[in-house]
């Protein structure tokens, strides 16, 4: 597909967004997104995926290869232990929308085997796919955003954001009633074995948080949220709200 606007190029996912956006045609145009060279990397975009009232968005790093080949977001090993600790947290599935930072699967061929090897994106790939979970976010206005590993929170709460120092908490933004942190459910799959079980807590321990945070009522009133055009994509510093929010007075395990 090409771009919308050749004159105006933003090269960046930004010249693919289509007016008016819905969930469907947000989908159909990333298909053919060329925002960045990751295009000619993957098998196909994977674009986010649940339903249009979700009250929670779930944003991981970028898709693996079981997700490139499906086009579809955490059904590998990841995703399965993501699943399970959404039951373990009572976070219901219908309540969750799961995507990621960047659509594309960024890998390097492992000179032994032939298996493809993920790579972390760079902070010019993460910039550019930034205006998809942009509008995904603006379409849908959960009331929760959950990031999972440094790749995520740092797209959306900024560069030098620690996701280490902030695990587990809910960082004020302007995208959401919270956005919490917590690991990348690979970290907890890679942990040594004689730490797993503890890191599996952990993470589950970090969702529940959400859990509780989701029985509350909703805040009420209109959110000066994205679509009022203050996000700045990939913002350079962090934002002074990135403090602990009083949902997060049990912080601890
Ligand atoms: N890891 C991610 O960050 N996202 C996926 O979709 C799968 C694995
Ligand atoms: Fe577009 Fe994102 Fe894929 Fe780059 S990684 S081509 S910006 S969808």
């Amino acid at each position: 597909m090409k771009p919308r606007k050749t004159a105006n190029s933003t090269g960046s996912a930004a010249d693919f967004i289509p007016p008016r956006p819905t969930l469907p045609k947000l989908r159909a145009a990333a298909a053919g997104c060329r925002g960045c060279h990751l295009y000619k990397f993957g098998t196909q975009t994977v674009f986010g995926e649940g339903p249009r009232d979700a009250k929670v968005i779930v944003v991981g790093e970028q898709p693996g290869d079981a997700e490139d080949k499906a086009g579809r977001p955490f059904v590998g090993p990841s995703g399965k232990l993501l699943d399970r600790a959404f039951d373990a947290a009572g976070i219901a599935r219908e309540d969750v929308y799961v995507t990621n930072a960047v659509k594309h699967f960024k890998w390097a061929k492992d000179a032994r085997s032939k298996r493809r090897i993920h790579q972390t994106p760079n902070a010019a790939e993460i910039r550019a796919c930034l205006p998809w979970l942009q509008a995904e976010i603006e379409l849908l206005q959960p009331r929760v955003i959950v990031c999972l590993g440094a790749i995520a929170s740092k797209a959306l709460l900024g560069r030098t954001f620690s996701v280490l120092k902030r695990r587990g908490l809910a960082n004020e933004s302007p995208l959401a009633e919270a956005i919490f942190t917590t690991v990348h459910p690979s970290a907890v799959l890679r942990a040594p074995s004689d730490q797993r079980a503890l890191a599996e807590r952990m993470f589950i321990a970090d969702l529940r948080k959400v859990g509780r945070y989701l029985q509350k009522p909703a805040r009420t009133g209109k959110r000066t949220s994205a679509s009022t055009g203050k996000f700045s994509p990939w913002p350079t510093t962090e934002l002074p709200s990135a403090t602990s929010s009083a949902s997060t007075r049990s912080s601890r395990k």
